[in-house]
């Protein structure tokens, strides 16, 4: 079967193999049968981080597990939703019902189950800010198993499901800690700016959740229309050593100090830098509004899209003498 309609870069490439799974019972069933055991695999949600290089020759088990639970004590409030929930329906239903969290990640395409994997983040939140825990399904022994904060090893863009445990577990579902009694964070300057524009004083959960929405609507390109799969490179993190040297050729390096001491640097700046915002190479390119985003102008291969993004690397390499790291997972 064609892949196209299961990836948000739009990449044309087949599956040997494809199942949708609609509940534990039946990704236990999958697990039994032989056929399933000696093939490769491949665990898919909104397919909003991946970009296919090739036909997929294997399984690719499409994660659809539905349902979202919730249970109120005083001010703490734990939500556990399935991992095929699409993101942005879970951030709706906990704004709907005034629980305080995940307003920042408004808007976020994919799924719940793969919240933890790369610990989706986004203007001043991470998902590990309001993880309690998961179950996932151990595809070794077949077994649910419960991962508790401390097990997941979450960094930036990072988790040990993305790690160590690359491929041995498919989660099934979330749990959330959650407030009911909001603390919002309006420390990204682009969430400021915009409340002030609507002339909100003291913002809630919604219009937070608003205003993020419109900022990213503004900057990244809708996947319905223009393939994407958000920001392709992760932002680089460098010690300050390392950052003295850039900083004294480029005193305008846009950069962030790390809560371990370290310093990020804006990749969409370094790659603007570079000359590359905008620009349009065949049938991909970088988006014009975010240089980060690499893009499918309509019938862009996967190949034709990494071969791209070496580009970008070794410009950036050899203007910033740093090297950037792709978030997206290439498969
Ligand atoms: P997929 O792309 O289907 O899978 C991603 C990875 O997770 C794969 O390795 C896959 O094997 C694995 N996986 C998926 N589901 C499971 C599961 N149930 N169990 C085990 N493994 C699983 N990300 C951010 O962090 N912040 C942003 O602001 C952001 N903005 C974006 C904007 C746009 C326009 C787009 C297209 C993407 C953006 N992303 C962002 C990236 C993406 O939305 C997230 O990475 C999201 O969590 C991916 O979810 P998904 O269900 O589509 O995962
Ligand atoms: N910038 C440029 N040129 C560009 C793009 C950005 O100069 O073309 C500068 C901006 O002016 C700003 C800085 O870079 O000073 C940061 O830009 P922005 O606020 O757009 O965020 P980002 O660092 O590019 C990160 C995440 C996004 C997340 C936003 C908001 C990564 C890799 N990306 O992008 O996540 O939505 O912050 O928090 O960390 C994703 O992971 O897919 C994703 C979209």
């Amino acid at each position: 079967i064609s892949l196209r309609p299961y990836n948000t870069f739009a990449i044309d490439v087949k599956a040997a193999f494809f199942v949708e799974i609609f509940n534990e019972v039946d990704l236990k069933t999958l697990f039994e049968n032989e056929i399933t055991k000696n093939q490769k695999l491949l665990i898919i949600g909104g397919g909003s981080n991946v970009l296919f290089t090739e036909d997929y020759n294997g399984l690719v088990i499409k994660i659809s597990i539905k349902g979202i639970e919730s249970e109120v004590d005083g001010n703490d409030i734990k939500v556990t939703a399935g991992a095929g929930v699409v993101w942005n329906d879970f951030v709706n239903y906990c704004v709907a019902h005034n629980f305080a969290g995940v307003e920042n990640l408004s808007l976020i395409p994919g799924t719940v189950g793969a919240s933890p994997i790369q610990n989706i983040g986004a203007y001043g939140v991470e998902l590990k800010d309001v993880f309690e825990s998961c179950t996932a399904f151990e595809i070794k022994t077949g077994e649910i198993k419960t991962f508790s904060y401390n097990d997941c090893h979450f960094g930036y863009r990072e988790s040990i499901f993305k790690g160590l445990l690359k491929g041995q577990f498919i989660i099934t579902t979330v749990t959330f800690s959650l407030k009911a009694e909001a603390d919002v964070n309006t420390s990204y300057g682009a969430i400021e700016i915009e409340l002030q524009k609507r002339g909100i004083k003291n913002p809630g959960i919604a219009d937070v959740s608003a205003a993020v929405s419109h900022i990213r609507v503004s900057k990244l390109p809708d996947p319905s229309t223009i393939g994407n799969a958000g920001s392709f490179f992760k932002n680089p993190v460098i010690e300050k050593f390392e950052f003295a040297d850039v900083v004294a050729k480029h005193p305008d390096v846009v950069h962030y100090a790390t809560a371990d001491d370290r310093i990020k640097l804006a990749a969409g700046w370094l790659i603007e830098q570079c000359g590359w915002k905008g620009k349009v190479e065949g049938q991909t390119g970088t988006w014009k509004n975010q240089a980060l985003v690499l893009v499918n102008h309509g019938s862009a291969s996967g190949k034709e899209v990494y071969d791209f993004s070496e580009l970008i690397i070794d410009s950036v390499k050899s203007a910033f003498g740093v090297t950037l790291e792709r978030e997206v997972n290439i498969l």
